[in-house]
């Protein structure tokens, strides 16, 4: 055979191979067969580099880097759609199209890839010229990046001259293992596929582009050279042709099948193997798509579905800090405001040092942020290819912003503190939680209201909420006749309530609901509890060493005994009235949990306080008596194990969601 017969018969073979690897998904030969023909006609390239031609499978590896990409203007505008955001404006959107008509017509629902528009331009069935859409009218060649795409068919089935639209995308595992590449090399991340598509497709050298793992899927048509009838009939013709053409679209006869569609991909998109942000409807036929026309900016047969965004980029524009109930001060940063799945987030907590420095967050930072178990708002990583340089690093106080004193950072804890004991912070927080539904209960005293006692001077301890003064509350601001009445009936009815919760109320450290109650019981008095030796409380079954330690620390201190000595006196009871009503009830109780693998917002020691804060018995290893198994990052043999014994299993968004249901 001659050797140019050889190298179009290598040709074809390799790009059969390739189609039915990159664009079918369905390789025929192993990865081995390919690599030797390719080899082989790199070979015979190099001996006879008359023949070759951009269009062969060699050329797929990048070329010579450029200065700069030039310019060209579009034969038809590369247009953009419309957007509807639910199913009303969908409604409204078919009802257009139909009283426009005049009649019901077919429409094309399919995925909207996240990734960049792209025009493909084949003469005579040979790639001559791929762009970037530009500003719609004049886009970049970027033909040199586009051939390194391997899902992008150099010659066409037949001698086709057509442009194609399409939309480039990195696949989500491309993606990820970019990332961590990039992470290793101490590289700046990029934000989420599409840009790292953009990204990799805006280099002057093509041997980068070439190096990332790009793909495509076309979508429509410029000029209509295909003589297709429909939007349906055209997609059918790319994929003869050798285009990869996305399989999902649905031909829909009405607003119903539209809405499936949606709520299909609205629950399986996670799955997909590349991002997806949306739905795009097209009516199918031409002729009707014509008779509709365009607006300025964008045809009026078609439009964009957005699904509402979960991981979103936003700008720390500053990071404050606020002291809690136990001195403890947590850093929050305040964001340019977004909507993240559906509502706008401001602040998220940036939980204490250690996190900060594991994500690497600095002051003026781009961050994605998503909700956490869809509630609360979460960073999840600086994307640090959008740094400009003049980020700055968060320092942290050295000075309580509440009360000036100076702060500490004990040994081996992450956070820092506020240690004095006047710090109105952490008064006003400890009130706070005395009130609460967990401790005292008291209804019409929630947080604002606590904050507002306060600054005016009328409560400076929990006692004093059992001295408040009817006629000077009716003077506060939204406080009625029937509201402070309300009020004062739920302090006097919180009197009564059993030991336990007062004792939760104290905020004693470390001592939550369950070590709380399993004190009252013991020892039934707030005496007796006062009374109790180290050894005593150890005994207790459930209650360890450092909650013995504080336990006995709080009592010894006169503040506390004054206290304790000021609430009985105003009536307080306290006393173990044996209702097991919170143990028993609380929303966790009977449930033995186990904690493994690495948390991302928290600590596991952290987690699993406020797990037994919600009366579950947390343990260290799984059996069949273990009902929940948490399972962070990198979790191993206990997930393992729990899968074989088939116990449910929450990921960090679920402990997360569940801790958010109760706390
Ligand atoms: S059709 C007139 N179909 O979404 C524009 N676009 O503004 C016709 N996109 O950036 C576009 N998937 O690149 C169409 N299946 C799909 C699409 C899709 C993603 C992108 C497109 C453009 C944006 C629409």
């Amino acid at each position: 055979m001659e050797v140019k017969d050889r190298i179009e018969e290598l040709r074809r073979l390799l790009e059969q191979y390739g189609y039915e690897y990159y664009v079918l998904d369905r390789p025929t030969v192993p990865d081995s067969e390919y690599d030797r023909l390719l080899r082989e006609l790199t070979e015979l390239e190099a001996e006879n580099p008359e023949w070759i031609t951009p269009d062969s499978p060699t050329q797929r590896v990048g070329a010579a880097p450029l200065d700069a990409f030039n310019k060209v203007t579009h034969d038809l505008p590369m247009l953009s759609l419309g957007n509807v955001f639910d199913e009303e404006e969908i409604r409204e959107w078919v009802e257009r199209i139909e009283r426009s008509l005049g009649r019901s017509t077919t429409y094309v629902a399919e995925l909207k890839f996240d990734g960049l528009a792209i025009s493909l331009k084949y003469e005579e069935g040979r790639f001559v010229r791929g762009a970037t859409r530009g500003d719609g009218t004049v886009g970049e060649d970027i033909t040199q990046n586009l051939r390194t795409i391997k899902a992008l068919p150099l010659r066409l089935r037949d001698a086709e001259t057509v442009e194609v639209r399409g939309e480039a995308y990195m696949p989500k595992r491309s993606f990820e293992a970019l990332n961590e590449e990039r992470e290793a090399n101490e590289e700046p991340l990029f934000a989420n596929p599409r840009n790292a598509a953009a990204g990799s497709l805006r280099q002057l050298d093509s041997s980068i582009t070439a190096s990332r793992n790009l793909s495509l899927f076309a979508y429509g048509v410029g000029i209509n050279t295909l003589a297709a009838r429909s939007h349906s009939e055209a997609m059918k013709e790319l994929s003869r042709l050798g285009f990869p053409v996305n399989q999902e679209m649905r031909t829909c006869e009405t607003v119903e099948e539209i809405l499936d569609f949606i709520h299909h991909w609205t629950t399986e998109r996670p799955n997909l193997p590349y991002e997806i942000d949306g739905v795009v409807l097209k009516v199918d036929r031409y002729d009707d798509q014509e008779e509709l026309g365009f607006t300025a900016k964008s045809p009026r047969f078609a439009t964009a579905y957005k699904f509402p965004a979960e991981e979103v980029m936003t700008t720390v524009e500053d990071v404050d800090f606020s002291v809690g109930r136990t001195g403890k001060v947590t850093p929050r940063a305040r964001f340019s405001p977004v909507v993240v799945a559906g509502s706008t987030v401001t602040y998220a907590t940036l939980h204490n040092a250690d996190f900060i420095k594991e994500k690497d967050i600095r002051l003026h930072d781009k961050v994605i942020i998503k909700k956490a178990g869809d509630v609360i708002p979460a960073v999840v990583s600086v994307v640090t290819s959008e740094r400009s340089g003049t980020e700055a690093e968060i320092e942290f106080p050295e000075r309580c912003p509440a009360c000036s004193s100076e702060l500490v950072r004990l040994e081996g804890e992450a956070d820092i503190r506020c240690v004095s004991p006047e710090c109105p912070a952490q008064l006003v927080e400890g009130m706070i939680h005395f009130v609460s539904r967990t401790a005292m209960n008291i209804d019409g005293l929630g947080e604002k209201v606590v904050r507002q006692l306060y600054d005016k001077g009328a409560i400076h301890t929990v006692a004093d909420l059992y001295r408040l003064d009817r006629e000077e509350l009716l003077t506060y601001e939204r406080m009625g006749e029937t509201s402070v009445d309300k009020l004062l009936a739920a302090v006097d009815a919180s009197k009564g309530n059993s030991l336990e919760r007062l004792l939760f109320g104290l905020g004693i450290r470390l001592v939550g609901q369950k070590a709380a109650y399993l004190l009252a019981e013991r020892f039934e008095t707030m005496e007796g509890i006062a009374q109790a030796t180290y050894d005593d409380i150890l005994a207790i079954e459930g209650v360890g060493s450092k909650i013995a330690d504080s336990v006995k620390q709080y009592f010894d201190h006169p503040e506390a005994q004054h206290l304790v000595a000021d609430l009985a006196g105003l009536g307080l009871n306290q006393r173990f009235l044996g209702q097991k009503v919170d143990h028993a009830n609380a929303p966790l109780a009977g449930k033995t949990i186990v904690l493994t693998g690495t948390l991302e917002s928290l600590k596991r020691s952290e987690a699993g306080k406020r797990l037994q804060a919600l009366g579950a018995d947390v343990t260290g290893s799984v059996s069949k008596k273990t009902d929940i198994l948490v399972a962070g990052e990198k979790a191993g043999s206990k997930l393992t194990k729990a899968e074989t014994l088939g116990i449910e299993i929450w990921d960090e968004t679920r402990l997360l969601s569940e801790l958010a249901k109760y706390e």
